[in-house]
């Protein structure tokens, strides 16, 4: 089973990050309703900050649209270069420094580029996961970081994902999320793959095999029930108490709500 390990939420740099006033983090931490996400987001950002050099620093995002993880006071110092296969969210993002139309399976930059590779809601759309993670490894300075955020395959809303068609995905986001964009060109959602390597036992197997130390492994509810509850009540206590009886007959403290998941990895 995977082992779940995160800083005590306690931990004092956790504690100053969520204390801080709104104009000093970034818009998509703003955009989460408080749970679990944004709390994980928040202890994300302390070990970043608290972890990457003090210095300015070069950072790879792979596939990247319009919208920053990070925490402001990283981007500041920041060089960052997006690599992305679609046009339109490569033109749709005005924080990076370079942008790269490319595919991250294949690109690849010289040895010791980067601090840091982020990659936020993207290996769940890629082929080979393997191929992109290699890529990443290679790219990254002895001590660098790579900070991934993906859906956990072993959820409901996961399984429901990784076996619905396309289409689906673009109606919920359409009626249940209310976004009027969805599915249009460079617009979430994107085609899924769901590679092996997404799925966390997994992923910390590849770590240990390529000189990487997860230092930070979190997985929480995903911010879509949140905001479920406040957009469609009815529909969102319906998933609420399928889960709950889900729950009941899984071992151990298993939340198939628990539908995305944080993890950060060291090279050593
Ligand atoms: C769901 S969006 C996430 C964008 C951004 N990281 C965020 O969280 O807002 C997925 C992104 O991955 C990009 N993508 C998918 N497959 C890719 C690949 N093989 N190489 C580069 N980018 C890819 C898509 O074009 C899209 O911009």
């Amino acid at each position: 089973m995977t082992k779940t390990f995160a800083l005590d939420p306690r931990h004092s740099a956790f504690t100053d990050a969520a204390d801080r006033p709104a104009a000093q983090h970034p818009q998509s931490l703003l955009d989460l309703p408080p749970g679990e996400a944004r709390q994980s987001l928040l202890t994300v950002h302390s070990i970043l900050e608290a972890k990457l050099p003090a210095t300015d620093l070069k950072i790879y995002e792979a596939g990247g649209g319009s919208t920053s993880f990070l925490p402001l006071s990283v981007l500041k110092r920041a060089h960052v270069t997006v690599v992305d296969i679609d046009e339109d969210q490569i033109r749709n993002n005005d924080y990076a420094q370079k942008t790269i139309l490319g595919d991250i399976q294949t690109h690849r930059f010289a040895p010791d580029s980067f601090d840091l590779v982020i990659c936020y809601n993207v290996i769940e759309h890629v082929p080979d996961v393997e191929a992109a993670l290699l890529g990443f490894c290679q790219a990254l300075k002895e001590n660098g970081l790579i900070l991934i955020g993906a859906p956990n395959p072993r959820s409901l809303s996961g399984v429901v994902t990784k076996y619905s068609p396309h289409w689906f995905h673009v109606w919920f986001y359409r009626h249940i999320r209310g976004d009027k964009n969805a599915g249009l060109p460079g617009c979430a959602p994107f085609p899924t793959h769901f590679h092996p390597l997404v799925t966390l036992a997994n992923l910390e197997t590849f770590a240990d095999r390529h000189g990487l130390q997860m230092i930070y492994c979190k997985q929480y509810e995903s911010p879509r029930y949140p905001e479920m509850r406040r957009r469609k009540p009815l529909f969102a206590s319906l998933i609420d108490a399928a889960a709950k009886v889900m729950n009941v007959f899984l071992p151990g403290k298993t939340d198939v709500r628990h539908g995305d998941y944080h993890v950060i990895l060291r090279k050593r």
